[in-house]
């Protein structure tokens, strides 16, 4: 029999990291172990009490069947708790906050809910791809908004055309932002509430990125406005728990109830032990800060690095990434690939794999980013490496 696939699968691209992956393995086919700031996936272990925490929770729940498919009361009532403390935000555990597995099956599958054949969302370039992919596979368009240095990587919404403005349902915005790992103001919050406000639009701010900052802890959106906002929050980059797939989706209640809807269709909710282990966490600050303090030494070393070498200061702010620019006569792919040289093996992501190329632009293109996740001995090596570039 002949095998065909979806008309939605064919469009897709290659997803970036993949082409990521293929290198590496070249080069380990030839006995070379590069240092990777490719993906942004934390290599040190997940801390010892969240570990521990999961493993109680395993035995305490020798039968507990499937979890709930919005978590368990408890872990509602802690995220709760933690977004009053740590961001000032009143939310009501029973009709406000639901579980995800991760944030990334949450972003892609949460335009099922609202996104009919033909509506629009937008989505930043670049971007985190299930933004627009999920749009993509319930049949809505995205449009993209470039974000560039001179605007400080905020989206020009004034820009988007009113044709195309009438048909969105959907605003994807993220702050702190990755890749470009810019922050959001307060005034540009506002900007985004009133234009949701004014053409009836969602605002889903995917805040993965909220407790990786430096200095000043950055606001989120909800703290401004509930009405028309949904947060999509993880503790992957919080707490180091990628593998654990645990998250959530925050804010007004109509939204909430209408994705409730959608996701018993697609998935059985968080392992229950899993949330006990995202309580654990999330009762926990010391080792948010213990991981924040490790990634500002990274981060040192590998600005140090390039500043050495004669590229511009890219020192971020927050996130786990960095956003350098290439030197001069370069293009993101072709620093990506110097960097990958057998003298240096050091893997990162050229932006231009990051964005696409909107209105002649590809805002990605001179720029490549780092994930500041190999162990510090690592870095240290890649540091020494990178130093001895010619360029
Ligand atoms: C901007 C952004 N959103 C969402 C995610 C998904 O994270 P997770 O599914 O682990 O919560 C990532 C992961 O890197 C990300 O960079």
């Amino acid at each position: 029999m002949e095998i065909i696939i979806s008309d939605r699968v064919n469009a897709i691209g290659r997803y970036a990291f993949a082409d990521v992956d293929n290198i590496v393995m070249e080069l380990k086919k030839e006995g070379i172990e590069p240092i990777d700031f490719g993906v942004g996936d934390p290599a040190l272990p997940t801390p010892d009490l969240i570990r521990n925490a999961c493993k109680e929770g395993i035995e305490k729940r020798k039968s507990s069947g499937y979890p709930s498919y919005i978590g368990d009361a408890e872990f509602r009532k802690k995220v709760a708790w933690w977004s009053r403390k740590r961001f000032g935000i009143d939310l009501n555990p029973e009709s406000e906050i639901m579980s995800t597995i991760g944030s990334k099956e949450a972003i892609f599958n949460f335009p099922e809910t609202f996104i009919n054949p033909g509506d629009y969302t937008l989505a930043l370039n670049p971007g985190y791809p299930a933004w627009s992919r999920g749009t993509h596979f319930a049949e809505g368009k995205t449009y993209l908004l470039n974000l560039l240095p001179e605007n400080n990587y905020l989206p020009d919404l004034k820009s988007i055309p009113s044709d195309v403005v009438r048909k969105v349902k959907l605003l994807w915005i993220n702050y702190p932002n990755n890749p470009t790992t810019a922050f959001s103001t307060q005034l540009f919050y506002e900007e985004v509430l009133e234009f949701g406000e004014q053409n009836n639009i969602i605002i889903a701010s995917d805040e993965s990125y909220t407790e990786n900052y430096y200095d000043e802890p950055p606001l989120s959106i909800l703290r401004l406005k509930k009405n028309g906002v949904v947060v999509f929050q993880s503790l992957s980059k919080r707490s180091n728990m990628t593998c654990y797939r645990v998250g959530w989706a925050a804010g007004d209640s109509r939204i909430i109830n209408a994705y409730k809807k959608v996701k018993p269709n697609i998935d059985s909710g968080t392992a229950t032990f899993i949330q006990d282990a995202a309580i654990a966490a999330l009762d926990d600050e010391k080792h948010v800060e213990k991981l924040r303090d490790d990634y500002r030494i990274k981060r040192d070393i590998i600005v140090d690095a390039f500043t050495a070498v004669g590229l511009p200061n890219c020192e971020p702010k927050g996130t786990i990434y960095i956003w350098q620019r290439v030197p001069k006569g370069y293009s993101s792919l072709d620093m990506a690939k110097k960097l990958l040289e057998k003298d240096t093996a050091v893997v990162t992501t050229p932006g231009s794999w990051l964005s696409q190329e909107v209105q002649g632009i590809n805002p990605g293109e001179g720029f490549i980013r780092l994930a500041l996740v190999p162990a510090l001995e690592k870095v240290k090596e890649a540091a020494k490496r990178i130093k001895n570039l010619k360029l």
